[in-house]
């Protein structure tokens, strides 16, 4: 457990935005310096009169200079394995209560379970469950052990650390580790339940060098609403383009429906192409991998496929990104949305957290406006309910996907 020694006090006016929920504070509010504190030391925080407002992590040079963990003044055993069991437990009960544990699911997701910086997936396997995490504050890394001893007593599966967010580097922390904390065996491919509208699947992904956590567990919410505007089609053969596929998730989850389904999978990595392929053939669909940069210029024709899916990594990383990545979202969408069959399906979406609602649905707008075709939306995804957000804190929603439908007879 931390010492609490230091107290930071807000500016005069500096505690509206914190009073509403927000659980960042930026050194600008602060009526003093940042200097004072070891980067990730839990401090006290109070507003200008000198009341108590929160305990949260503290960082000296970080733009985020505080990070809040709790508004109980009696809460005094922050970031000890206690504390960490309670927070796990609170979550699991959440994503139990929405039916969200039957199946592979985010347990921890930051600010939106009270714990910034730490992110936890449970993959459900055959065998035992595998949890991966994921470390980027300076605040939690200093707690790592006491983070490790709670996850092994609340868990009882392997447990691996994924932590190769570049938002390590903004907080002083070394760029990259990836180790098994618990459990043997080989991750490099391993098989994962999934949610299937009333069923699961099994899909493989690898947990021991993947990207992020080892699978995008995100889109299992918005793939569900595409199986749902596809679950009552004719057994017509189905053209679909899965760009930026990954391991494939999307072509594989439309395959598992029994529909006769083509896939012609797009990423600029071979091995989850390679990977993506036998995710898809495993369900009896053809697969074709395409190892191509989706920012040049593609041959697939226009106007023949049924659904295109296009989920690019995020364009805009930073808020000077802004212009250019929303730019990129324009050219890529227009790409897509050409290659779609009159009548046919449009899943977009994007995972830049500096990206808004608002700022997206612009950029979907001149893709289609450029690309010289319509589109009406069927559905809005975004955020299932093991990826919770606050609506105080915009920052925790990154995630948009839309399902449309391109040309209608009107
Ligand atoms: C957000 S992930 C997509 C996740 C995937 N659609 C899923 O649901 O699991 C972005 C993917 O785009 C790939 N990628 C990154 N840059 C790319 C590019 N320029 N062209 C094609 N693929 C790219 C990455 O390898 C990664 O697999």
């Amino acid at each position: 457990m931390p010492n609490i020694l230091k107290t930071w006090r807000l500016k005069k006016g500096g505690d509206g935005r914190f009073r509403q929920g927000h659980p960042w504070i930026f050194s600008g509010e602060l009526g003093h310096s940042t200097r004072d504190v070891e980067a990730g030391e839990v401090v006290e925080l109070h507003d200008d009169k000198d009341h108590f407002l929160a305990f949260g992590m503290a960082h000296p040079s970080s733009t985020i200079s505080f990070r809040k963990l709790s508004l109980n003044a009696k809460e005094k055993d922050l970031m000890s394995v206690d504390f960490f069991l309670r927070r796990f437990a609170q979550a699991r009960l959440l994503r139990e209560n929405s039916g969200w544990t039957g199946f592979s699911h985010r347990l921890l997701f930051g600010e939106a379970d009270g714990l910034p910086g730490l992110i936890a997936d449970v993959f459900k396997t055959k065998g035992e469950d595998l949890l991966v995490f994921q470390i980027t504050t300076a605040g939690m890394e200093a707690v790592r052990t006491e983070i490790v001893t709670a996850l092994e007593k609340f868990t009882t599966g392997a447990i691996v650390e994924a932590s190769t967010s570049s938002h390590r580097k903004t907080e002083g922390l070394k760029p990259s580790r990836r180790e098994v904390v618990r459990g043997s065996g080989d991750f490099s491919n391993l098989e994962i339940s999934l949610k299937h509208l009333g069923r699961t699947i099994q899909l493989n992904a690898n947990f021991a060098g993947g990207q992020k956590t080892g699978f995008f567990l995100d889109q299992q919410w918005n793939s569900q609403l595409l199986l749902e505007l596809l679950s009552k089609r004719k057994k017509t053969p189905l053209k679909v383009l899965d760009l930026c596929c990954y391991v494939g998730q999307w072509g594989a989850q439309i395959a598992a429906t029994g529909l006769p389904v083509e896939v012609d999978l797009v990423d600029t990595s071979k091995d989850a192409l390679a990977m993506a392929k036998s995710n898809v053939e495993k369900f009896g669909a053809q697969a074709r991998t395409h190892e191509i940069d989706v920012m040049d210029e593609w041959d697939f024709e226009e106007k023949s496929f049924d659904v295109v899916i296009c989920d690019p990594p995020a364009f805009v990383k930073k808020k000077n990104d802004l212009a250019q990545g929303l730019s990129g979202y324009v050219k890529l969408n227009r790409e897509a949305i050409r290659r779609v069959k009159p009548g046919g399906l449009f899943v977009s979406s994007s995972c830049s957290g500096g990206v808004k609602e608002s700022d997206f649905s612009e950029a979907l707008l001149s893709a289609r406006t450029k690309a010289s075709r319509n589109l009406r939306w069927l559905a809005q995804g975004g955020h299932g309910p093991d990826h919770p957000t606050l609506l105080e804190f915009p920052e925790g929603q990154y995630l948009k996907c839309r399902i449309g439908q391109v040309d209608f007879p009107f």
